[in-house]
């Protein structure tokens, strides 16, 4: 049996988030998820994660976020995940309740002792709020695993992904905190796509996951990312750079994010020159490796191998 680290996801889910989660508890030892705002309401996504999480029969604590960006007005993907935030499903409100602490709280509680591990999916409000609350917490964190960024073209503007775009201070804060980080940003989530075949092998499992996804994927592939038809599977790839580091490669580099309004908003640069690289960025992934490692934790729940 391979090795299960332990980790906290922080996310906003959505769709791929919810890919995510189920990477996470399938391939690690998730302790906890922190919810954010981001991808649609924080009401949406702490209750999208509470009923993934009941689904997948998994008690783990919920722990929700921030439900705006530190200093710019919110905004949503309900285009790209639905109004629900798992396309046109209506999820339903599962009878369990987030825990009482706030995510930041958690995330600062999670880091006592040191050695913690964040995988974040999300906009970094929740991880900037805790850095304000307590910068100790930067030594605290080990690693921070961060779908964001666009080495190259962005996704919501030229320059900008999402992530990166929703909430540019709250990355700018974590970048420069000299918190150990890679991120996986969209040249690299790009490599890694899922689409009909994916839909068909879900639906062929004949289970309610199975359909769930399959629906899902079949929603969220309408957005035709660069002129194609398979969906870039962003968030597992930073859950499974963690878990299944061997799939990935990786380059030392030095990563800032534009806090001016416009076209530079949410923009990443990441120079590879300096002395002294901060950062990680994943650059390949193995796509056929990962893309069934992430069917196999929607297919295959079995928590124990
Ligand atoms: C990122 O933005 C969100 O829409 C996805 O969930 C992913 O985290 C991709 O740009
Ligand atoms: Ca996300």
């Amino acid at each position: 049996m391979l090795d299960r680290p332990h980790l906290l996801l922080d996310c906003d889910p959505g769709i791929d988030d919810g890919f995510a989660i189920f990477c996470a508890l399938r391939f690690g030892n998730l302790d906890a998820v922190t919810t954010v705002s981001g991808n649609v309401s924080i009401e949406n996504t702490t209750r999208n994660t509470l009923w993934l999480l009941e689904l997948f029969g998994s008690e783990v604590p919920v722990h929700r976020g921030a439900d705006r960006p530190l200093r710019v007005a919110p905004v949503v993907a309900d285009d790209i995940h639905g109004a629900s935030g798992f396309g046109d499903r209506p999820v339903p409100v599962t009878t369990r309740q987030p825990e009482a602490t706030s995510a930041a709280q958690a995330i600062l509680e999670y880091s006592n002792g040191g050695g913690a591990t964040i995988v974040a999916t999300g906009p970094l409000t929740n991880i900037a709020h805790a850095i304000e609350a307590d910068p100790t917490v930067v030594e605290r964190i080990e690693h921070l695993y961060w779908m964001g960024g666009a080495a190259s073209t962005g996704n919501v503007t030229t320059h900008a992904e999402f992530n990166a775009w929703c909430d540019p201070d709250a990355a700018a804060v974590v970048l420069e905190s000299g918190m150990a980080l890679t991120m996986f940003d969209l040249d690299l989530t790009r490599q890694v796509r899922m689409g009909q075949r994916e839909i068909e092998l879900l639906r062929a499992a004949g289970t309610e996951i199975g359909e769930i996804f399959a629906d899902a994927l079949d929603f969220y592939k309408r957005e035709i990312d660069l002129g194609v038809i398979e969906h870039p599977m962003h968030d597992p790839c930073a859950v499974l750079g963690f878990l299944r580091p061997d799939h990935f490669t990786f380059r030392a580099s030095n990563i800032v994010c534009s806090t001016t309004d416009g076209d530079e908003r949410g923009r990443t640069v990441v120079g590879f020159d300096d002395e002294n690289l901060p950062h990680y960025l994943a650059v390949t992934a193995n796509d056929k490796e990962v893309i069934e490692l992430i069917l196999m934790a929607i297919l295959d729940t079995d928590n124990n191998q």
